[in-house]
């Protein structure tokens, strides 16, 4: 099978690669244009795959999408590639309306015109909005999304759907919780909580840090979207994920007991602007349907994540000092499209 990833320089996106390398008779072309959540050290081991080729490109770049579908003939299309942090879209949406509502509209046409067997929609549960204390989301709840961020990824679903129904086009969109687990961007609170534990630093929690956020390690996730594009059927929407709900002051506290450091740590900060409170996955459908098992316990999979943060800080320190970034952009900055690892 032929598939392209869109995203796959980011952490979910590395995971997958990795994952479908694993089958044997899968090749798999990464389309990222490598921005600051990108990062070629979180393909390392991969990028000499035979398999495996990147494409400097970005979703938005309509003539060099065009020609990567027309050339590489995908079987399938698994599209991750977004702007993903709700805090910068705060700041100002636009560049996430641009990646993640029309970069997902260019691959949708390109798809069409070259005959993609399938499109897998990466999208996030953060679609259907907050909850109040009691409920789950489901496919069926309403899309309420409360941040640019969040009305963006919902805008990539509705055209990801509406080309299913207006067009017959074989899509499926998968919505997943907050993963956790090794490359994940130092700006999301699990890995800014532990990088800044490791040097000292305090943990600014928003609000009163009794939001709740449904956890789903990152590799139960990619086994999702591996069901998702095998199993799933099209027009269909799945849930992914853990039925693992936890307070931001409850994962504070787990993650102080694996560092070995203080409550006095934690620094409320300001809240964030719309700060959703309560985040609840029901998974059943994507049970049901495509036969998913979340295979990590919170417990062991928080524990190993801490533990690929305090063996991995070369990777964190670059990105923390901005060294990586000056460095990509001196060594990648005036490359075009191109093969990576070939
Ligand atoms: P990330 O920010 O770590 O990585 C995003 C990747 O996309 C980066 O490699 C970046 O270079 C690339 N990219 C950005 N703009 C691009 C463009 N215009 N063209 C090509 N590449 C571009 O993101 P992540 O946390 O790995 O999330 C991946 C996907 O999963 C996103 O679509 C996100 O909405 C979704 N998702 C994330 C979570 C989560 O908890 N992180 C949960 C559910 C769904
Ligand atoms: O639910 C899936 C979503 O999870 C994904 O779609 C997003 O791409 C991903 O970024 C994540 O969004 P969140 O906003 O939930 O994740 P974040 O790590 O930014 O924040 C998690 C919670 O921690 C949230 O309630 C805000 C809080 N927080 C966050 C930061 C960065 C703090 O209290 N302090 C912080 O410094």
């Amino acid at each position: 099978m032929r598939i392209l990833v869109t995203g796959g320089l980011g952490f979910i996106g590395s995971h997958l690669l990795r994952r479908l390398l694993r089958e044997p008779d899968v090749t798999v072309a990464n389309m990222d244009v490598l921005t600051y959540a990108g990062n070629l050290a979180n393909v390392a081991d991969i990028a000499s795959n035979p398999r495996y080729q990147w494409h400097r490109v970005s979703v938005t770049d309509d003539a060099t999408v065009d020609a990567i579908l027309r050339e590489g003939r995908f079987d399938a299309v698994i599209h991750l590639a977004a702007e993903s942090h709700v805090d910068r879209s705060i700041e100002g949406g636009r560049i996430f309306v641009e990646t993640n509502v029309l970069g997902t509209e260019i691959l949708l046409e390109a798809a069409r015109r070259h005959g993609v067997g399938r499109f897998v929609q990466v999208s996030t549960d953060e679609v259907y909005g907050s909850l109040g204390a009691e409920g789950f989301f489901t496919e069926e709840s309403p899309l309420q999304p409360n941040s640019p961020y969040s009305a963006s990824k919902a805008a990539g679903d509705l055209l990801a759907l509406a080309a299913h129904r207006t067009y017959g086009q074989n899509v499926v969109v998968t919505r997943c919780s907050n993963n956790y687990g090794p490359y994940q961007f130092p700006e999301k609170v699990i890995p800014l909580w532990i990088t800044n534990g490791l040097e000292g630093k305090p943990w600014p929690i928003y609000g009163d840090g009794e939001h709740v956020r449904d956890w789903i390690y990152v590799e139960d996730h990619v086994e999702g979207l591996w069901l998702a594009l095998t199993r799933g059927q099209a027009g269909q929407v799945y849930n992914i994920g853990s039925r693992n709900q936890k307070t931001n002051k409850e994962v504070a506290h787990a993650l102080m007991e694996l560092l070995g450091l203080p409550p006095c740590v934690l620094v409320p900060v300001a809240d964030r602007l719309g700060h959703d409170r309560r985040y609840a996955i029901d998974p059943t459908k994507a049970e049901r349907e495509l036969g998913f098992r979340p295979r990590y316990e919170w417990a062991e999979a928080l524990r190993l994540t801490v533990q690929w943060y305090q063996t991995h800080r070369e990777w964190w320190t670059s990105i923390k000092s901005g060294a990586y970034r000056e460095f990509y952009g001196r060594h990648y900055g005036s490359l075009g499209p191109e093969l990576h690892g070939r």
